[in-house]
């Protein structure tokens, strides 16, 4: 049974997780109805995946005999500017979910909670693909700013993402 101070902890990186996925669908929104059906899917794919680290950490803590509670998600923004502001958001909201992955760790250790560690080694990994995927992206939109062929071209792209 892991402590309370880290079950807490646990529970606010679920809502985390899930709040990210919300706001990845918002901006699929977006796109969907900016007529970019590539960027689009590349969130709905995100959102996703999200939804999948969310559930990693809900069972996870079930399975330490801990109890899920569910917070509030918050409702996301309708515009979030242009494809590059997009992407620049999600890479800062990326490095905010590192740092919070990091926080978890280093309660873990503090706690001197093994298993959660061991647990969190993945998501560690994780952030660092996400980090990348996110900065890659965007430095190819910045690139090809004002090249309306070439914005396409990425669309179709990023249309091609699977999920993992
Ligand atoms: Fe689940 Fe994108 O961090």
């Amino acid at each position: 049974m892991m402590s309370k101070k880290m079950l807490d902890a646990l529970n606010e990186q679920i809502a985390l997780e899930l709040s990210s996925a919300y706001l990845y669908l918002a901006m699929g929104a977006q796109l969907d109805d900016e007529n970019l059906p590539g960027f689009a899917h590349w969130m709905k794919v995100q959102f996703q995946e999200e939804t999948e680290h969310g559930m990693k950490l809900f069972d996870y803590v079930a399975d330490r005999g801990g109890r899920v509670t569910l917070e509030a998600i918050p409702k996301p923004q309708t515009d979030f500017g242009s494809p590059a502001d997009i992407f620049k958001a999600v890479l800062e909201h990326e490095r905010k979910v590192t740092a919070s992955i990091h926080r978890l760790y280093e309660l873990a250790l503090a706690e001197k909670d093994y298993a959660t560690q061991a647990h969190l080694q993945w998501f560690i990994t994780e952030q660092v693909e996400e980090e990348k995927n996110a900065e890659g992206i965007l430095r190819q939109i910045q690139a090809m700013e004002g090249k309306a062929h070439l914005m396409l071209m990425l669309d179709r792209h990023l249309g091609a993402r699977k999920a993992d």
